[in-house]
């Protein structure tokens, strides 16, 4: 495993890609940063974390993919791994909240920024971000947030836990190609409140019911609607309120 191990940078997502731009890294080069002084989160959110105490990495995945229609795979091949890589440390009540964040209970303990870009030979090479509260006991002002420490109890080795991912990550990969059933089945199985009633909101604000069913292979939420029609729904079309 080749690991770029820093201490402060900007976000090791652009770090990485930058790296990219100027040498030719090795297929799963990681990058990981005691803290990040511009970490990026999903939708443009800002990803913070307090210096020394949460996994903050990053890991160059090319020459995998090779169809845009694959990207979500990748995705679903990330949170998996990470949920495989957790389990060995009894977090309770471990899921994935669609589209990637990794909850214990109803609170966010980590969360995967994955960018992509397509290269003159067609390959996709993805920077694949990582942020996982270990550590860290306290989120002023994020009630939604928590860490492995407050879910268990007990300070991890987040030097463990980014190998744990990696290798985990490496395994799913290699069957990615040939077995994908095995891949979605795995990351519909842990979705958060699946099957069970929940509120959510669009994104003009209305509020409605529906039972998450699973995801399809681009990406889209299945809900089930009162009326029990089935409607598939896009990453900025629809928010879950929990
Ligand atoms: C999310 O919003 O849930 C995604 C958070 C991703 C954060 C990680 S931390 C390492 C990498 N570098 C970044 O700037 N972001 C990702």
């Amino acid at each position: 495993m080749h690991i770029i191990k820093l201490s402060a940078i900007d976000s090791t997502n652009d770090y990485l890609k930058d790296l990219c731009a100027g040498s030719n890294p090795e297929n799963f080069t990681v990058v990981s940063a005691e803290t990040q002084t511009k970490g990026r989160g999903q939708m443009g959110t800002t990803w913070l974390t307090e210096p020394g105490k949460n996994l903050i990495m990053s890991l160059l995945i090319k020459e995998v993919l090779s169809e845009i229609n694959q990207i979500f795979l990748l995705n679903a091949v990330v949170a998996t791994a990470i949920t495989q890589a957790l389990k060995t440390y009894d977090i309770p009540e471990l899921s994935i909240k669609w589209p990637n964040d990794i909850l214990s209970a109803n609170k966010k303990i980590g969360g995967i920024l994955i960018e992509n870009s397509i290269r003159n030979d067609g390959k996709i090479v993805s920077i694949v971000g990582i942020g996982l509260n270990v550590n860290q006991t306290e989120f002023q002002n994020l009630p939604k947030a928590s860490s492995l420490f407050l879910a268990t109890g007990k300070i991890l080795d987040k030097n463990e836990i980014l190998e744990a991912i990696v290798n985990a990550i490496m395994d799913k990969v290699s069957i990615l190609q040939f077995h994908p059933e095995s891949i979605w089945e795995d990351y519909n199985s842990q979705l958060f409140r699946k099957n069970t009633p929940s509120a959510f909101e669009d994104a003009d604000g209305n509020r409605f019911m529906g039972m998450v069913h699973g995801v399809t292979a681009d990406g889209r939420l299945q809900l089930l609607l009162e009326d029990d029609s089935e409607k598939h729904f896009g990453i900025k079309e629809i928010s879950m309120l929990y």
